[in-house]
């Protein structure tokens, strides 16, 4: 039968068993998955593993920061690197607006700066010797692994699981160079978000990573409709940090699953402002319950809230004229709007 205890045990063996007396790192992105990923690898081998944050230039208002100051409490004490490359992804997504193209160039990015990563903390360590080259004909017989905080709705919906379609390639699934010189280590591949939860609060994880909203690994990348440009994320921030602000002081943080908003950057909508006609971007507001991400309802959120959030948004937001509501369920709608 399931416990927390003894998927924690089985884990900590099986990773044990995959690395060997190889090392590895983890990417945190601040949420609950890749942090109880981390702390599961931890347990298993060590100061063996690093954490590498990478700052894609993709995340929310001060998130970087946050993320920085919670880690120290949540890890046990294992490394965190932290690397800012937020010219290197913005300049790979300019001009690109599919949203299973901007998947795949986040993914590639990711995994780029995973390998660099890498290979300094390999160099550090005395791995591998002198400048340069490549890490892995520099280390022979070294194994390097990258672990990844996928969960079994991942896999399903990136048409890993049997006879599934590839609904979304999500990037820690399905968008992974096909040169990857790293071997993965995903001990919460059979895992749902609550039982993620269940395993992480097991674990010591502080409450307000335990119980974070979901955020996707490509960020507001996949929030912006359009073409992602620094100018457009800096207004998306602007929205989505007033969003969460007024749905955390009204108390709803445990019963919505997330908020996305999303910013219609290529479409205009006329507004009236003082005396002044404006022609400004439509921002939608995405709340959903959902127990697993596989299915959701549209959030119930009290009007005067919504009210609050739309008065606020096109008052301190001069390039938002609008807010609608999004009141599709899952299906059809998925959560994110790409
Ligand atoms: P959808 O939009 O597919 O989202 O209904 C389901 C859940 O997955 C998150 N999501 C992603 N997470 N990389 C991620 O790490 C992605 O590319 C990605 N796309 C969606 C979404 O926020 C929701 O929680």
């Amino acid at each position: 039968s399931w416990t927390t205890g003894s998927v924690i045990e089985e884990q900590v063996g099986r990773i044990r068993a995959q690395v060997g007396e190889g090392t590895a790192i983890c990417g945190l992105s601040g949420g609950v998955d890749s942090a109880v990923a981390a702390a599961l690898v931890q347990r298993a081998i060590g100061d063996r593993l690093t954490c590498v944050y990478v700052n894609h230039g993709l995340m929310r208002q001060d998130e970087s920061e946050q993320i920085e100051q919670a880690f120290g409490e949540s890890t046990g004490g294992a490394e965190l690197v932290m690397v800012d490359a937020e010219e290197q992804f913005l300049a790979a997504l300019a001009g690109v607006t599919d949203p299973e193209q901007k998947r795949k160039i986040i993914g590639h990015e990711f995994i780029r700066t995973f390998e660099q990563a890498q290979e300094d903390i390999l160099r550090e360590r005395g791995v591998i010797e002198g400048a340069g080259g490549d890490a892995h004909t520099a280390a022979p017989g070294h194994k390097a692994f990258l672990v990844q905080g996928t969960l079994y709705p991942d896999v399903v919906e990136s048409g890993g699981g049997e006879g599934a379609a590839n609904i979304k390639s999500h990037h820690n699934v399905g968008g992974l160079p096909e040169d990857l010189s790293f071997e993965l280590v995903e001990p919460l591949r059979t895992l749902f978000k609550d039982e993620v939860r269940a395993v992480g609060s097991e674990l010591g994880l502080p409450d307000d990573i335990v119980w974070r909203q979901p955020f996707p690994g490509p960020g507001l990348g996949i929030r912006i409709i359009g073409e992602v440009t620094r100018e457009r994320l800096d207004i998306l921030r602007a929205a989505d940090a007033i969003a969460r602000a007024e749905l955390t002081a009204a108390g709803l943080d445990r019963t919505i699953w997330q908020c996305p908003v999303v910013l219609l950057a290529d479409v205009r909508s006329v507004g009236v402002q003082g005396d002044g006609r404006t022609y400004g971007h439509p921002v939608v507001l995405r709340p959903v319950t959902s127990d697993d991400a596989m299915t959701a309802d549209w959030a119930k959120v009290p009007y005067d809230v919504l009210s609050r959030i739309s008065t606020r948004i096109t008052n301190e937001v001069s390039e938002i004229n609008r807010v609608t509501l999004d009141i599709t369920s899952k299906p059809p709608g998925t959560i994110e709007w790409e």
